[in-house]
């Protein structure tokens, strides 16, 4: 067997893209995985630098294939590795390559492996993203009630009064932090158990029954009619009715919120014969206000975490920006869709669409 075929059957058990070259740096196999990276192009018998045309990269190959000549990069066991953004296919990838000696049975030569690193590193970026977010959350509403402690012990020792002030106000600020927190770890256990189908049993107009007499106060102090229906009667479906709970009370909330200045809150259930995207019957609850509505550029990024259209004003609601985080992901365990339609305006409508049966995708 020539060598080319030999490398090529070398190559091809390895998951990981990777590319042999002969001893002047011609490509003379590569596997399924690098023909995917590298956009299915023909990629045997030209110069490596057509190929791939990173310096280090290029320079690491010459490095393995004739150390004599390019000492540098050192190669001492005749491997060298390296971290280059690389152009594959038209778009940028942080790699990491390794370059090494081709066995000698099959010849002077060089393979070279690439292991796409851009997940992983998007990944990161995110967590260390997230981490920032929330200490910065948690450094606000201490930095004001630290403040407020200094102050209360030295200028306003014996002012009665604004004692008092400051005391409601570092209340205000303690229940900020601990709604974050227990936002934070609502969210982490939703993430956690995301894969895994709830279990249970719902009512779910009885539910929405609940949730809204729960939240008829607040919608009354808002000044906020409320319209339902669909919403009588009884209609089994699987569900996790606590989470469930926290998905219509963080919408009805939103709407009062945000959209209270509407005056209006629709909350409806329908049956839907047959939702193409869950592929069979669905029930759909659909929470609509009247206020000020959501420009569209903010729609595909609300359900991020921390993501607030007007953070000041969020805030200063008592929002932490998680609230929509959360009902995605428990929308998503329940294998269902949250679908935000909204007009600058006038107003916005939260649908949540549930399969009616488990046995669905
Ligand atoms: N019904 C609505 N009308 C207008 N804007 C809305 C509506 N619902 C949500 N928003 C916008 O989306 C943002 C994100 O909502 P989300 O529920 O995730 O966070 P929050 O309400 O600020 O905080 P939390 O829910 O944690 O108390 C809000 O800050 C608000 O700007
Ligand atoms: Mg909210």
């Amino acid at each position: 067997m020539d060598a080319p075929r030999r490398a090529s059957d070398l190559l091809e058990g390895v998951p990981v893209p990777m590319l042999a070259v002969d001893g002047r740096a011609r490509t003379i196999a590569a596997n399924r995985a690098a023909v995917a990276l590298f956009g299915g192009a023909d990629l045997l018998n030209r110069p490596f630098v057509t190929v791939l045309r990173h310096p280090a990269v290029v320079a690491a190959v010459d490095g393995v294939l004739d150390p004599d000549r390019h000492p540098e990069p050192a190669s001492a066991d005749g491997v060298v590795r390296l971290h280059a953004v690389i152009l594959a296919d038209g778009r940028d990838i942080a790699a990491d390559i390794t370059v090494a000696r081709l066995p000698l049975a099959l010849g002077r030569g060089a393979t070279i492996a690439v292991l796409d690193r851009s997940e992983a590193e998007e990944a990161e970026q995110m967590r260390r993203d997230f981490v920032a977010n929330v200490s910065h959350e948690l450094k606000t509403p201490l930095t004001a009630m630290i403040g407020f402690i200094e102050t209360l012990r030295g200028p306003a020792r014996d002012d009665a009064r604004a004692r008092d002030r400051f005391l409601d106000i570092m209340e205000r600020e303690a229940a900020r932090m601990n709604r974050l927190v227990s936002d934070l770890l609502s969210l982490s256990r939703v993430q956690a158990e995301e894969r895994r189908r709830p279990g249970g049993q719902v009512d779910l107009p009885l539910l929405l029954r609940g949730v809204l007499a729960t939240m008829d106060p607040a919608a009354t102090a808002a000044g906020v009619v409320v319209e339902t229906q669909g919403i009588m009667g009884s209609q089994i479906v699987p569900g996790d009715p606590d989470q469930l709970v926290q998905v219509f009370q963080n919408l009805i909330e939103n709407a009062l919120k945000y959209g209270g200045s509407g005056g209006y809150l629709g909350v409806s259930l329908r049956r839907i014969d047959h939702e193409p995207l869950l592929r069979g019957p669905a029930w759909a609850v659909e929470i609509r206000d009247r206020g000020e509505g959501i420009e569209g550029m903010h729609l595909p990024r609300l359900t991020e975490r921390f993501y607030r259209v007007d953070a000041h004003r969020s805030r200063a609601q008592g929002g932490t920006g998680l609230g929509l985080a959360i009902v995605k992901h428990i929308v998503n365990r329940h294998r269902g869709r949250l679908r935000i339609d909204s007009t600058r305006g006038q107003g916005s409508a939260f649908t949540v669409i549930l399969p009616e049966s488990a046995s669905r995708g």
